[in-house]
């Protein structure tokens, strides 16, 4: 019988958040009872998955622990999970005694084991083989998220993550095929491997097992049966092989919109990240990519005003941009982090009135190409994906490469591709009509 505990779960941060919340969210159900709620004031356990890759979200935290505890549920627990709880730890208790316990980002396997004993605080990043086991994540019906690393081994000067995560391991290859397969019994025909830095998977199997590549996973996942699309976030630009450019070429299965996260393109700003690649790099490895696959997006994360960032390392960064016409950009300005090897460039830190005035101009220059690029689309067909119904009596979904389209429909059309004239461009969407 359930008892009808709620739960509630405020999720900040990146993708492996959400699906770690998901994680959380299926545990709790199973060994705990626990079915999930939207509305925190009927919660009996609240739950924030916390992100500390720049300051603003941490800074938020505790104004955010006073308000909800303030709203809650008499007897209501509160939890403080994810990447913040992991650098934190027991401060946050410290700070606000409000706070039931802590769960570190890599500790999220033991939700069950800690949710009953107040001021527990799980923070070890210790390798755990329970953290391999996830629960599917889904974003909507069609769509699954499968974990295929924990962790990260890049040593990104600006970047907490390492610290927050742990070491890197890779999740056993029969483990992810099997959750793909999982994922697609229950409906789902496109899944996203996920992990800080997916294309260095195989590097470091918990096993010691032999030689086992991203593209060796790609390969495998692409042979469940079932399965339409792949997507995966985030690859790393060094790691952008022959090999692996082939394949993403040439697999049909593979979603044609890659994530290149620049982070920079002045090569002497991205020694000082200590990204391990060149401008020049870059610029070969996206080129390569266009001219093999025809509809390719290009998706980025730039980072301005880093430490020591001159005029003329920003000009690179527009030029990257100009050059490679990114399709997405998300923007971030420099923000210390505690622990990270950039604090010893303070410095040389940017005034952030200079790094807001960067962060402007390259937001402007990207607008540009939006408006042109997506005005190319209009009067094209694309294949599209319907998976949610909007109350305006429009319909919504994705193509193959990423764009959002809008057209006019009903339920009938969830779960179809659809071949979708398109009409109208925005800088974020496309809108069309159905034809046959
Ligand atoms: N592993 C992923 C990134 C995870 S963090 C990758 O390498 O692509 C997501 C993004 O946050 C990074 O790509 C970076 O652009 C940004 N970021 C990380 N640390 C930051 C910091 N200290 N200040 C500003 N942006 C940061
Ligand atoms: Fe951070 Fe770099 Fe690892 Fe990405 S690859 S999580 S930016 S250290
Ligand atoms: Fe944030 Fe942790 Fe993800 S710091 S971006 S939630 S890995």
């Amino acid at each position: 019988m359930s008892s009808n505990k709620k739960l509630f779960i405020q999720t900040l941060g990146c993708q492996m958040n959400d699906t770690d919340s998901q994680h959380m969210a299926s545990e709790l159900e199973k060994h705990k009872d626990y079915v999930q709620t939207n509305i925190m004031e009927e919660a009996d356990l609240i739950i924030i998955n916390t992100c500390s890759v720049r300051e603003k979200p941490v800074s938020r935290l505790f104004s955010e622990i006073g308000q909800f505890n303030k709203k809650k549920k008499q007897g209501a627990k509160i939890g403080v999970a994810g990447c913040t709880a992991s650098h934190l730890g027991e401060d946050i208790i410290r700070r606000a005694p409000a706070v039931d316990f802590v769960l570190g980002a890599r500790n999220i396997s033991k939700i069950k084991d800690i949710v009953d004993i107040k001021g527990s605080v799980e923070i070890s990043i210790n390798h755990d083989e329970s953290t391999y086991e996830f629960a599917t994540a889904k974003t909507n019906k069609y769509r699954a998220s499968v974990n295929i690393s924990v962790g990260c081994d890049k040593k990104c000067t600006y970047c907490i993550v390492p610290s927050t995560r742990g070491e890197e391991i890779s999740i056993p290859p029969e483990m992810i095929v099997d959750q793909v397969r999982r994922s697609v019994a229950e409906g789902a025909v496109e899944v996203t491997l996920l992990g800080q830095n997916v294309n260095s998977y195989g590097r470091n199997f918990s096993d010691g097992r032999g030689k086992y590549t991203f593209t060796n996973l790609l390969q495998d996942v692409s042979k469940v049966e079932g399965l339409e699309r792949i997507r995966f976030t985030s690859p790393h630009p060094l790691h952008m092989d022959d090999e692996f450019i082939e394949e993403f070429a040439k697999n049909p299965k593979i979603s044609k919109c890659i994530h290149m996260p620049l982070q920079s393109g002045s090569t002497s700003i991205l020694r000082a990240m200590k990204r391990g690649y060149t401008k020049e790099w870059f610029l070969n490895r996206a080129a390569k990519l266009r001219a093999l696959v025809p509809n390719l997006r290009i998706t980025t994360d730039i980072i301005v005003a880093f430490p020591g960032e001159t005029q003329e390392d920003f000009e690179d960064t527009l030029d990257v941009v100009n050059q490679v016409r990114f399709n997405q950009i998300f923007n971030f300005k420099y923000s210390p982090r505690p622990g990270t090897e950039a604090l010893n460039f303070a410095d040389i830190e940017i005034p952030d009135e200079n790094g807001s005035a960067r962060l402007i101009e390259l937001i402007e220059l990207h607008k540009k190409h939006l408006v042109e690029i997506m005005d190319t689309y209009v009067g094209e067909t694309m294949t599209v994906l319907i998976e949610s119904l909007k109350p305006n009596g429009e319909v919504c979904g994705f193509t193959d490469n990423f764009l959002q389209v809008f057209t006019k429909g009903s339920d009938e059309l969830l779960g179809q591709f659809v071949n979708i004239k398109i009409t109208e461009a925005s800088r974020t969407s496309l809108k069309g009509v159905v034809v046959l």
